[in-house]
């Protein structure tokens, strides 16, 4: 059995370009944008002290999120973190579109 479940997000037309959603999976929550119609799923939590990345400035054309409470910068791509405070990367989750619904791949809990 894998240790990874597919958890469904919602319909690709509810996430349009320059967007984000969240959702939550036990004990995670997970922030999933959408840049410029590639999909990326990061932890929506900052590595500096637990910010919600969901709720920071999102660049879609860089691919960039500042965390709203110190203003880390992280590339959602990557999870890696781009400015100080953080320094410590996100975690980052597959995503795919099956049926017209988007999906991340997220620990089994
Ligand atoms: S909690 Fe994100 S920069 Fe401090």
């Amino acid at each position: 059995m894998s240790d990874l479940v597919d958890v469904d997000v919602c319909a690709v037309e509810d996430l349009p370009s320059g967007s984000v959603k969240v959702v939550v999976h036990g004990d995670l929550a997970i922030a999933v944008f959408n840049a410029d119609d590639a999909l990326y799923a990061v932890e929506d939590r900052c590595t500096h002290d637990d910010g919600p990345l969901a709720e920071g400035e999102f660049d879609p054309d860089a691919c960039v999120v500042s965390c709203p409470r110190h203003g880390a910068e992280f590339d959602i791509r990557t999870g890696s973190a781009l400015t100080l405070p953080a320094y410590v990367p996100v975690d980052t989750y597959a995503v795919e579109v099956h049926d017209g619904r988007i999906r991340v791949a997220l620990p089994r809990q």
